[in-house]
C-alpha cells in the first residue's frame, strides 16, 4: 500500500491529530493557472487526459505553485464512459456532450463494463505521478451514478434535470439498470486508482443537490452506496461530494464516506451536526469569495476553520471548484493562511 497515511491530507480525513488544517482546492488543476491554459494550448480535454505526459505535468501545477497538501489527478468525470464505449466530447464552456443520449433500454447497449485494460493511461499516470509528489498524497476521483446519468440521459450540462428525473420517476427499471452499470464502471476505475498508487478518492456527486432527500435515499443512495462499499478494503479514505446538497449531508454520511464535503450553504458546524460525529468534513469557502478583496477573504476563512473545528477530521477547500477567473496569487496566499491559522 502507498498510503500516505502521516501526511496532514490523510490524517485529517482519519479524524486524527493535524500539524495545520491541510488544503486542496477542487478544480486546482485548470484553467485559473497560466502555465495551465498554455500547455492546452491546440489540446482537446479528452485527449489531455489520455496523454500521461500532460496529465503529469498539469497535476502537478497547482501543487507547485500554491504548496497544497494533495494534488488531484487531472481527468474528468466522463472519462471513464467514454472508454466504455459512448461517443462524447468536453466542449470548452459547455462542458460533456453526449452524442447519443441513452433514453431508452436499446441505448444501454452502448454503454459496456470497463475493464482496467481500457484506461491504461489512468494507471501510467498515477504511477508517474506517485513517485513525483513523494510525500504529498494523490486523489483519485470519479463522478457518481446519478451526475454521471444527468449527462448521458440529457446528452450535455442541465439546468432542470427533466430527462434525467422523468426517467428516474417514470421508468424505475430502466434507471436502475443504467445506474447500476454506471456504479460498475465508477467502481472499476476507483480501483484502477487505487491499484496504481492514489492516497484517497473522492465521489463527485455534484449534481444530486437537485433531489429530495427521500428521492435520493430511493434513487441514488443504492448505487453510490454500491460504489463506495466496494472500496471497503481498498484502504484509502473516501470522499463524497455534492452541490446544495444541505438537506442531503446525512444520507451521503450514510452511503459510506469517510469524509463529507460540504458547499458553501452549510456552515461546517452545522453540516457536522446533520452528518454526524464520526466523519470528517471537507469545504467549504464560497469560490466566489475570492473575488471580494483579501480583507473578506481572510475573516470569512478564519470562520471557516473555526467551524471545521466541530468535526473529528477537517479538510480545507473551497465549496465547489475553482471559477477560471480566479486571480492563482490569492489562492497562494489562501493556502499559507489556512496553514498559518491552523498551525500549532
Ligand atoms: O479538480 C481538479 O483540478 C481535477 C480535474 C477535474 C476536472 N473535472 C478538469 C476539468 C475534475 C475533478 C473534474 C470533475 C468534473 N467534471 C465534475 C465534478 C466536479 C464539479 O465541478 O462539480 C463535473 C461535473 C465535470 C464535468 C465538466 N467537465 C464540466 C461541468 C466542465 C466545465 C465546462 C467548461 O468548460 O466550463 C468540464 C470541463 C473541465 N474539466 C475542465 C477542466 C480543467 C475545463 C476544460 C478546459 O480546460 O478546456
Amino acid at each position: 500500500m502507498t498510503v500516505l497515511e502521516d501526511s496532514p491530507f490523510v490524517r485529517a480525513c482519519r479524524g486524527r491529530s493535524v500539524p495545520h488544517t491541510p488544503v486542496w482546492f477542487m478544480r486546482q488543476a485548470g484553467r485559473s493557472l497560466p502555465e495551465y491554459r498554455k500547455i492546452r494550448e491546440g489540446v482537446g480535454m479528452l485527449e489531455s487526459c489520455r496523454r500521461p505526459d500532460l496529465v503529469t505535468e498539469i497535476t502537478l501545477q497547482p501543487v507547485r505553485r500554491h504548496g497544497v497538501d494533495a494534488a488531484i489527478l487531472f481527468s474528468d468525470i466522463v472519462v471513464p464512459i467514454a472508454a466504455a464505449g459512448v461517443d462524447l466530447d468536453i466542449v470548452a464552456g459547455t462542458g460533456p456532450v453526449v452524442a447519443e443520449p441513452i433514453r431508452a433500454e436499446a441505448d444501454l447497449e452502448r454503454l459496456r463494463p470497463l475493464a482496467a485494460g481500457d484506461v491504461d493511461f489512468v494507471s501510467e499516470s498515477v504511477k508517474l505521478l506517485v513517485a513525483e509528489l513523494g510525500s504529498t498524497p494523490l486523489i483519485g476521483f470519479a463522478g457518481a451514478p446519478f451526475t454521471l446519468a444527468s449527462y448521458l440521459i440529457e446528452g450535455g450540462p442541465s439546468r432542470t434535470y427533466l430527462k434525467t428525473k422523468a426517467m428516474m420517476y417514470g421508468a424505475p427499471e430502466l434507471w436502475n439498470a443504467l445506474l447500476g452499470r454506471l456504479a460498475e464502471i465508477t467502481s472499476t476505475f476507483l480501483r484502477v486508482q487505487v491499484d496504481a498508487g492514489v492516497s484517497a478518492v473522492q465521489l463527485f456527486d455534484s449534481w444530486a443537490g437537485a433531489l429530495s432527500e427521500a428521492d435520493y435515499r430511493r434513487y441514488v443512495m443504492p448505487h453510490s452506496a454500491a460504489v463506495l462499499r466496494s472500496l471497503l478494503d481498498a484502504g484509502v479514505p473516501r470522499i463524497h461530494f455534492g452541490v446544495n446538497t444541505t438537506v442531503l449531508l446525512e444520507a451521503m454520511g450514510e452511503a459510506g464516506a469517510d469524509v463529507v464535503g460540504v458547499d458553501w450553504r452549510t456552515p461546517l458546524d452545522d453540516a457536522t451536526r446533520r452528518i454526524g460525529p464520526d466523519r470528517a468534513v471537507q469545504g467549504n469557502l464560497d469560490p466566489a469569495m475570492l473575488f471580494a478583496g483579501w480583507e473578506t477573504v481572510e475573516r470569512e476563512t478564519r470562520r471557516v476553520l473555526a467551524q471545521g473545528k466541530a468535526a473529528p477530521g477537517h479538510v480545507f477547500n473551497l465549496g465547489h471548484g475553482v471559477m477560471p477567473e480566479t486571480d492563482p496569487e490569492i489562492l497562494t496566499r489562501l493556502v499559507a493562511l489556512v496553514h498559518e491559522v491552523s498551525g500549532t
